[in-house]
């Protein structure tokens, strides 16, 4: 099963899906393909990994996955906009990390590090991250995964970021991507 990752920033969670593919967390899946809408640090990680890359647009994506032969899509960190077309040929196949414990703190414009000084701003004790499935609605498909991270006193949205990293995102979403991909092969429904 052929996965692309896409991404638009430093490919943090990128780097965490590379390392659980290499520590066999997807034996039924491989990362083929990393998808860019800008030049990012993404790039480099992909490079390193060997993982062949490409810039795409909203326009042209549903192309690009067809054409890479790929199976499943995550959306770790990507800024632009997935257009219907590939949210319907890939239902139930595309998921997304999203820095909050969603519903709260998603939706339109909530993201990198609005989401977490919103939940500073909101004196929230605790936060987290969340795999869901990806749909026309922003943030707005089933929830696969969650994990829960403490806010600490005197914490910039900067730290609150890393540790939201650290504790859940770089946690849940391989975690996510081995069950999907556990299940999807299962059901032997890869993409027809
Ligand atoms: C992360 O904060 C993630 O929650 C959000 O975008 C950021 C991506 O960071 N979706 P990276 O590119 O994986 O380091």
């Amino acid at each position: 099963m052929n996965v692309a990752v896409l991404c638009s920033g430093g490919g943090t969670n990128l780097q965490a899906l590379i390392d659980a593919e290499r520590a066999g967390a997807f034996p039924h899946a491989q990362i083929a393909l990393v998808g860019v809408d800008r030049d990012c640090y993404a790039l480099e990680r992909a490079g390193t990994a060997g993982i062949p890359t490409v810039t795409v647009t909203s326009a042209d994506l549903l192309a690009a996955l067809e054409g890479a032969g790929i199976d499943v899509v995550v959306l770790a960190g990507f800024l632009a906009i997935v257009p219907p077309e590939v949210t319907r040929a890939y239902a139930g196949r595309i998921i997304n990390i999203h820095p909050s414990l969603l519903p709260a703190y998603g939706g339109k414009g909530m993201y990198g590090l609005r989401v977490h000084e919103a939940v500073l701003a909101a004196g929230e004790t605790l936060t987290g991250a969340t795999v869901h499935l990806v749909t026309d609605t922003i943030d707005g498909g089933d929830i696969l995964l969650q994990r829960e991270v403490d806010v600490e006193p005197g914490d910039t949205p900067e730290a609150l970021q890393v540790r939201v990293m650290h504790e859940a995102e770089w946690e849940i979403l391989p975690q996510a991507l081995a069950e999907l991909t556990a299940d999807l092969a299962q059901r032997g429904k890869e993409k027809q």
